[in-house]
């Protein structure tokens, strides 16, 4: 965990309850050692899909539906769930009929970056949250089809398959801080410079649950001057 005990303590005690369904969701995630993205990040996503008002959601890894379970709980018309383990699929699909949200969700099959160019958008918000090496492949294969005012959360910012502390040299400027053999940070380090560097994005790192990086797209192309220098 990034934040401090207390802090991390005190997130989760102010922080939203799971429902019952999200519960036995949890329970499955803790037998299995399942990385699913926590009560508190869920959090996240359930006030990112209010305050969009989200009409189509897409998740790259979705598990068995936990993460989507919190984007239905922020009001969220519609979720494309991509998974390519496929029992985990089907039981993010039993979960979700249980909580009687199933009629609102598309359940691909299959790798996310294949299933993603079969949808046109807009997409409202995005999660990433699959192979932290394709993190970045993500970014700019739905970045066009993302909605203007619409959102790019990822997950396993700060914490998870990751370095913290070579990624935090990283983004302090110190070059060739990540070792090239260490995958996910470099995927994450990728991610982080690519978002950060697309002037149609604005994005801030939330060190909530795993640490999410949470981009709003701004504009639909890149040629904007910041108004803070005009
Ligand atoms: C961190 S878990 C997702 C957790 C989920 N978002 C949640 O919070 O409940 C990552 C999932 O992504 C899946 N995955 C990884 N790479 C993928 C890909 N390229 N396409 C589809 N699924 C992928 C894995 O099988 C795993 O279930």
């Amino acid at each position: 965990m990034v934040l401090s005990d207390e802090a991390t303590r005190f997130v989760r005690a102010a922080g939203p309850e799971h429902t019952e369904v999200q519960e036995r969701m949890a329970a499955l995630a803790r037998e299995r050692r399942f990385p699913n993205i926590g009560p508190d990040a869920g959090g996240v996503l359930r006030m990112v899909a209010r305050l969009t008002g989200a009409e189509t959601v897409f998740e790259f890894g979705s598990g068995f539906g936990y993460s989507a379970s919190w984007f239905l709980r922020g009001g969220a018309d519609r979720v494309v769930l991509t998974e390519f383990d496929e029992d985990e699929l089907e039981r993010g699909e039993e979960f979700l009929t249980e909580a009687g949200l199933a009629d609102c969700c598309q359940f691909e099959h299959g790798d996310a970056l294949a299933a993603v160019e079969r949808y046109d958008g807009p997409f409202d918000v995005v999660l990433v949250d699959h192979q932290k090496e394709r993190y970045e492949d993500a970014f700019h294969s739905v970045a066009p089809k993302v909605a203007e005012g619409g959102v790019v959360v990822a997950d396993n910012i700060m914490y998870g398959p990751i370095d913290f502390h070579s990624l935090l040299a990283h983004m302090e400027g110190e070059p060739r801080a990540i070792d090239i053999d260490d995958e996910p940070s470099r995927g994450v380090a990728c991610y982080l410079d690519a978002v950060r560097d697309d002037p149609a994005f604005e994005t801030l790192v939330l060190p909530v649950g795993s640490g999410l990086a949470v981009s709003t797209k701004v504009e639909e192309t890149g040629d904007r001057s910041d108004p803070v220098d005009t």
